[in-house]
């Protein structure tokens, strides 16, 4: 099974080719940061225009590095759900085209889905597992008992990980994506510069759910106040000490997970995977198998879409052409406790 995965559901026009669900034969991730860098954010529109002209040269190169012809192929798998909507229409209409045309299986794939698939493709990992999606659209916690089996136990209910990272990088212009500034930025901070406060969630939220809103404000309108004596409001002081509030209250959660549920693997996935403070202190704790995917794995890429694709079209799942593309998606199951 030869299967070419597509993925232009926000601003990396991307694309991998996968033989038998393991072995990358290529891939091409052409990002567009420098359309979107001046904006410090990805400008919807200029994304879809931006995969409209890139979407054949990328098609074209992915095909050469691997060696192979389009008659090679012999499955398509294309992210259609969540994402920029005029973006995805871009990659799956051209996935649909390309399945038409060379007569061989489609298979949509959800972008989410994909990004917890991702480290399955490197190593065979045993179910079950608690799985922490952080990416710049999601923060979730989820009990995945199997391939198909993902319960939600907890969620961002405002601002998603990744997307704090953004705004706080915007607003103090450090660079763009905003995640990968902080985190390089940080490396020169001290984090017990500023005390950032884990917000206590009022009812009707579960244990495990989190907030990024109040952190955001704090860093942006509040710094002062959360000033350790002694410290001075550096740029990098500020992005060490908000790096480290950003991902202790995950990690405070997903600690807890690990207690109440008895449950020892953690499977991360998703852009802040790549975060080296969160890589570094959840793999200090032996006591824990604790799965990254490589870096190449965390971030948008097409390689886990054709990994996740391969799965579902050797399941013998197919999507119909007259499917589309959506911009969300039902929530996830979710479990209370
Ligand atoms: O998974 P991804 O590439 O796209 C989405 O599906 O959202 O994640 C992008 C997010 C952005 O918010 C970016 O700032 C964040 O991942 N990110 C990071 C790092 N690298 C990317 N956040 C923290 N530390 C990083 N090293
Ligand atoms: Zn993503």
């Amino acid at each position: 099974m030869i299967v070419l995965g597509i993925e232009t559901s926000c601003d990396e026009c991307a694309m991998a080719i996968l033989q038998d669900g393991k072995k990358v034969l290529s891939s091409v991730v052409a990002s567009q940061v420098h359309v979107h860098s001046p904006y410090y954010g990805v400008v919807p529109e200029l994304a879809s225009r931006t995969h409209l002209q890139w979407i054949l040269p990328v098609y074209r190169e992915v095909l050469q590095k691997a060696g192979i012809s389009p008659a090679d192929l012999t499955g398509i798998a294309a992210t259609n759900r969540p994402g920029l909507l005029g973006a995805l229409l871009v990659g799956f209409t051209f996935g649909k085209a390309l399945s038409y045309a060379l007569d061989i299986p489609l298979v949509a794939v959800d972008h989410v889905r994909a990004h917890l698939y991702a480290p399955h493709i490197e190593r065979d990992i045993l179910y079950p597992y608690i799985g922490l999606l952080v990416s710049g659209g999601h923060t979730l916690l989820a009990i995945v008992r199997d391939f198909d089996q993902l319960e939600v136990i907890g969620s961002t209910i405002d601002d998603a990980c990744g997307e704090a990272f953004d705004k706080v990088a915007k607003f103090y212009q450090l660079g763009f994506p905003g995640g990968v500034a902080i985190d390089k930025l940080s490396h020169e901070g001290d984090p017990e510069a500023f005390k950032f406060p884990d917000p206590s969630l009022h009812k009707g939220h579960h244990r495990y759910d989190i907030s990024y809103s109040g952190l955001k404000t704090a860093v942006i309108n509040q710094l002062e106040q959360f000033r350790n004596p002694g410290h001075e409001p550096t740029l990098a002081n500020i992005a060490a000490s908000f790096q480290k509030a950003a991902i202790d209250f995950l990690l405070k959660r997903l600690f807890a997970a690990v207690e109440d549920f008895s449950l020892h693997r953690i499977v991360v996935g998703g852009g802040v995977a790549a975060n080296s403070y969160l890589r570094k202190t959840l793999s200090a704790r032996t006591d824990l198998e604790v799965i990254f995917p490589s870096m190449e794995l965390c971030t948008d890429n097409a390689i886990m879409v054709a990994g996740l694709g391969s799965e579902l079209l050797h399941r013998g799942i197919r999507t119909p052409l007259s499917e589309t593309a959506f911009a969300r998606v039902p929530e996830f199951k979710r479990v209370y406790k």
